[in-house]
């Protein structure tokens, strides 16, 4: 449950801490997925996200067992699909088994089910906590009108609504609708939305001696939003990793804030 507590991290209660900075693993798959786990967990990574959708949950649970990290020490988030609403419970017991874990720090609903199914699903996770399998959960690619859907019917808000966000991608209102709800915002595709070659990235880079790619994981950082880059490549993940020396001023943020894509 518990991260590196040299991390910045967002408090989940129920829950652990949720490091700010995790590894996504969308797309890598068997030998190269697990070099890449290790790899993350030996310069520090502390969280890792997956999904039942990703196929990877059996490389990623093998990779933090031969790291030697302890368990406890990793923030492991996996996702429910949204065909799997009605066998929500089915679902996790193979999550879990592929992870070879017998709890997740964060489940997460992947993308909305059909509407009939929205709060029922919910439910299902919010039961699945109250049993101790998960010790956190959310949601991912909701609305704010469905997060409330959800809230209105059990009493309970998402603590988590995983969606995409970059600069380009930035909108106050989103992130302040999160914030008035106690929802953790977690962005994802961080890089695939952002034109790493813009020239506000690459003069404030410049002036921290850091590279374009590090800027947008410390603007994350410094909105206090949760970010999970994905790479497959040693030099990148270890890269990503290095954003704890610096940080971005208020000027700097409201500059890359809505920085267009092209
Ligand atoms: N909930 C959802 O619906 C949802 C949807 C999409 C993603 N996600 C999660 O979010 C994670 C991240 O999003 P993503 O995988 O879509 O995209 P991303 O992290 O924005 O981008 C990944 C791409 O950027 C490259 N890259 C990584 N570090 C770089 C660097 N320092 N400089 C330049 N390029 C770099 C990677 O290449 P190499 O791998 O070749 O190094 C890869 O091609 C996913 O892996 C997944 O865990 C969730």
């Amino acid at each position: 449950m518990a991260a590196d507590a040299d991390q910045p991290a967002v408090a989940l209660d129920p829950g652990g801490p949720l490091p700010l900075l995790g590894l996504g693993t969308w797309q890598m798959t068997g030998g190269r997925c697990q070099a890449a786990v290790r790899h993350a967990l030996e310069v520090g990574y502390r969280h890792l996200d997956t999904a039942t959708m990703y196929r990877n949950e059996r490389d990623v649970g093998r990779a933090i067992r031969d790291s030697g990290v302890p368990r406890e020490q990793v923030f492991v988030t996996t996702k429910l699909p949204p065909g799997d609403a009605g066998r929500e419970r089915r679902t996790l017991d193979n999550s879990l088994r592929a992870l070879g874990m017998d709890y997740l720090d964060l489940w997460l609903v992947h993308w909305p089910p059909p509407a009939r199914l929205l709060v029922s699903t919910w439910k299902e996770l919010l039961a699945a906590r109250d049993q101790g399998l998960v010790r956190a959960v959310g949601v991912s690619n909701y609305s704010t009108a469905q997060l409330d859907e959800l809230t209105a019917a059990t009493g309970e808000a998402p603590q988590v609504n995983q969606i995409p966000w970059a600069p380009a991608l930035y909108d106050a209102a989103v992130a302040d609708a999160h914030r008035q709800r106690g929802v953790a915002l977690e962005g994802y595709s961080p890089f695939k939305n952002t034109d790493l070659g813009h020239p506000v990235l690459a003069e404030i880079a410049a002036h921290h001696r850091v590279t374009p790619a590090q800027v947008v994981l410390r603007w994350h950082l410094d909105h206090q939003v949760v970010v999970i880059p994905k790479s497959a490549t040693p030099e990148r993940i270890t890269a990503n990793f290095d954003v704890f020396g610096f940080s971005l001023t208020d000027e700097e943020l409201a500059r890359i804030d809505g920085l267009s894509i092209s």
